[in-house]
């Protein structure tokens, strides 16, 4: 018997995290949120024959909504999937041209203001409802949920990016060795770079130089080698990656929802397990998502790893406190792309830069 609340359950990725959850045995009470009423409803129509339904129509920058929310249903388990404007409805509203240049020189992270503002405003509306349950949060998982964690409202993972990465290789695996892919376990350490890779015009070097960690096992031998051995083997990683594909992040958020509800302790593949700027195993226990790390790996491995990656995501460090530094090259094409400077975001500056930044993107509209 449990409670979810889906924000954002109106649009791509929230509509299809949904129709998943309520198949949920678990899942007796699914409250879902968004601005447009319509869809929502209609959404709600669908599902109530599994779960008791609650649409709740509301304008979450409206001051005090969220945490409204929050305080009427108390829910176990919220999914943070709402966004004033989404990455992709971004990336169509300005000239291709452009667009691939700013998204190839500058990457996703100097975009921080714009993916981050509204999760603040979110993470605090939690908090000042007490802040009940467990929080999945979207957007941008790996840098975002540090972030937030640096300002004392950290949610309890993300979901999606790395998780689609990890399953499309436990897939790739089982087909290479015609197993099940219950036989075939993958320990895997990465990051939203790595994820925006295999879609990306990079060469195969620039992921080798910052390679994530993985090992494969195949009826618990070791096949790693093997696998990374075939020269084929990331160019069809690459072409296997889902893109676009909201329902493999909404069962990765249905996935860690029905860990969490279970509290069972299983091991499974997070995005930013414990606010954590990147995606590993971990399991769910009384103190939150707790990281099991693979043999030989240390958590200094771990940050190592992470680190090198963020940089080719365009951001340099996060400090303790949540305070973001943007490489020198991301930042650069950021100024002469779109006419954005920023090259240290403090958390207190993230709405206005947040502002100033769509207006930059809107200065380059056709
Ligand atoms: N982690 C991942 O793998 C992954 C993958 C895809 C998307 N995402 C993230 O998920 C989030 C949603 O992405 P999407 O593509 O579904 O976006 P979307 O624009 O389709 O959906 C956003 C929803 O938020 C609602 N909304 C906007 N403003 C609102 C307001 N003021 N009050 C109430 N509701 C409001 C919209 O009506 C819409 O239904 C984004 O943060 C995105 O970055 C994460």
């Amino acid at each position: 018997m449990a409670t979810v609340a889906i924000f954002g359950s109106a649009g791509v990725v929230g509509l299809e995290i949904a129709r998943t959850m309520v198949f949920q045995p678990e899942v007796t009470r699914l409250v879902l949120i968004d601005i447009n009423e319509a869809k929502m409803r209609q959404e709600a129509n669908d599902c109530a024959m599994l779960a008791e339904n609650v649409p709740v129509v509301t304008d979450l920058t409206r001051d005090g909504a969220i945490e409204e929310v929050f305080a009427k249903y108390k829910p176990d388990v919220t999914v943070q999937a709402a966004i004033p404007i989404s990455w992709y409805t971004l990336a169509n509203s300005v000239p291709k041209d452009i667009w691939k240049r700013v998204n190839f020189e500058a990457r996703i992270g100097p975009f921080l203001p714009l993916l981050l503002s509204f999760p603040i405003k979110f993470m605090e509306g939690w908090k000042a409802a007490g802040s009940p349950g467990e929080v999945i949060q979207l957007s941008l998982p790996d840098i975002v949920n540090p972030v937030l964690s640096g300002m004392g409202v950290a949610p309890s993972c993300g979901s999606g990016n790395t998780e689609n990465l990890c399953s499309t290789l436990r897939m790739m695996v089982a087909d290479k060795f015609a197993c099940p892919t219950r036989e075939i376990d993958i320990k895997l350490v990465a990051h939203h770079y790595h994820c925006w890779f295999m879609h990306s015009p990079s060469e195969l070097p620039d992921l080798q130089q910052r390679m994530f960690h993985f090992r494969a096992f195949c009826r618990s031998y070791d096949v790693t080698d093997e696998v990374m051995g075939d020269a084929d083997f990331l160019p069809a990683l690459r072409k296997r990656y889902p893109y676009q594909r909201p329902r493999f992040a909404a069962t990765s958020v249905v996935k860690n929802t029905v860990r969490m509800l279970r509290g069972d302790g299983v091991v499974t593949h997070v995005s930013s397990p414990g606010a954590r700027g990147g995606g590993m195993d971990a399991r769910f226990t009384s103190d939150g998502w707790v990281p099991v790390l693979p043999q030989d790996f240390s958590m200094d491995d771990v940050e190592a790893l992470l680190q090198s990656a963020r940089e080719a995501d365009g951001i340099a460090s996060i400090a303790a406190d949540g305070t973001v530094t943007f490489t020198p090259k991301a930042n650069g094409a950021m100024a002469e792309l779109l006419g954005f400077d920023c090259k240290v975001l403090e958390p207190s500056q993230v709405h206005e830069r947040a502002a100033e930044l769509l207006e930059c993107i809107k200065s380059i509209r056709p």
